[in-house]
């Protein structure tokens, strides 16, 4: 499933956001890509454990626990911290599929990365070119969101950021653990969340059939979920 997630951040969010990390030095992209994607990579990105990534990665961790929509797509286990990168003109980073396992700085264990998520942090009139280009079983997905925006997608699938030619695009990007590994399980579940929520406003929370597919929604997670 490739979900976009509108108004993660709130405009002050955003400008405290854009506040810190514009004032913060940036560095080579490399240090996060494994071998082959550092071939094929060019951008710049905060340092992974400076002070800036961390108080910016915390009001983006804030404001996705906020989020009734990130929680019922994503299912976390874990979301790793986020990080933060930039694109001037020229940059971009060719076709990849991200590293499957990542240490969590946080506690030190590996997680599985099954999801990969951007935040936008920039206008999308601001700059032209830095499309996240996502291929699914359904096709190729191009995805340039208005800053606070978010795009949730598994990290199985095979993506790029086509090169910036004008502006500046920059985003957060961090990797989420999901209770359920299957991203078939993990869509039909936010299906039916959603049709759930759909029905209890049409029909009245405490309705029967609400009862029933609630517990019905329960027991397909206790199936499918790993802890
Ligand atoms: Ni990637």
């Amino acid at each position: 499933m490739l979900l976009q997630i509108p108004e993660v951040l709130s405009p002050a969010e955003l400008a405290e956001v854009r506040r810190i990390i514009d004032a913060a030095p940036w560095t080579d992209g490399n240090a996060t890509s494994g071998f082959q994607a550092a071939l094929a990579k060019r951008n710049e990105q905060l340092a992974l454990d400076g002070a800036a990534a961390k108080a910016a990665g915390a009001i983006v961790t804030a404001a996705l626990e906020r989020s009734a929509l990130f929680a019922s797509a994503a299912l976390p286990h874990t979301v790793l911290a986020p990080l933060f990168n930039r694109y001037g003109a020229g940059h971009g980073f060719a076709n990849h599929v991200d590293n499957a396992i990542r240490q969590n700085p946080a506690t030190g264990r590996r997680i599985r990365t099954d999801l990969s998520a951007t935040l936008f942090l920039s206008p999308a009139e601001s700059y032209d070119g830095g499309e996240l280009t996502i291929e699914d079983a359904y096709g190729v997905h191009s995805v340039k969101l208005e800053a606070g925006d978010l795009v949730l997608y598994p990290a199985t699938s095979l993506h790029h950021v086509t090169p910036v030619t004008r502006g500046v695009r920059v985003a957060s990007f961090f990797w989420i653990q999901s209770l359920v590994r299957s991203d078939a399980h993990r869509t039909a579940l936010f299906d039916m969340d959603v049709a759930i929520q759909r029905l209890g406003q049409a029909v009245g929370q405490g309705d029967a059939s609400i009862v029933s597919l609630t517990g019905t929604y329960h027991n397909l997670l206790r199936l499918w979920a790993e802890t």
